[in-house]
């Protein structure tokens, strides 16, 4: 496994749509594998392919519960409302308030590539819209109403 280079603000492929993960290859597992690793070398709770430059729809996840995969997530439901902090590994040194929904469900496919569908809340639901986001050019920032330099809190 390797760690890769986290791309920033200011990269076009963070900006860009992705594509589906055609088929699971090896390729692809060394990818998830790298994703996980850079993940956690990073003290994140989720990365999307595209921060790693790579841009397909695949996202990885953990929020202390052991690394969750999914490649070509979909939301299939969601509902409540709660803002609350959100930061990105892309955008170093920043965070601010996001609204997101409370509950959702997400169909996608494993690290296996078999059909999985993932009931979630709080911030694991919160992590999933985060990184579902990054599949599709959109950043934190787009969704924030104020956005904190938490080096100025001192944080
Ligand atoms: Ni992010």
């Amino acid at each position: 496994m390797a760690v890769l280079e986290i791309i920033t603000l200011g990269d076009d492929v963070l900006r860009q749509e992705t594509d589906p993960v055609p088929k699971l290859t090896k390729k692809i597992t060394k990818l998830i594998n790298d994703m996980i690793e850079t993940m956690y070398a990073a003290d994140g709770v989720g990365l999307a392919a595209p921060q790693v430059s790579v841009s397909l729809r695949l996202i990885v996840v953990d929020v202390g519960e052991g690394p969750l995969v999914l490649m070509n997530p979909k939301l299939v439901k969601a509902f409540g409302q709660e803002l609350d902090v959100e930061g990105c590994l892309s955008i170093p040194g920043k965070q601010g308030y996001v609204g997101r929904s409370t509950h959702i469900v997400v169909e996608g496919l494993s690290e296996r590539g078999k059909p999985v569908r993932i009931e979630a809340e709080g911030l694991l639901a919160r992590a999933l819209q985060h990184e579902m986001d990054h599949l599709n050019g959109v950043l934190f920032i787009d969704r924030v109403e104020d956005v904190e330099d938490i080096i100025e809190k001192g944080v």
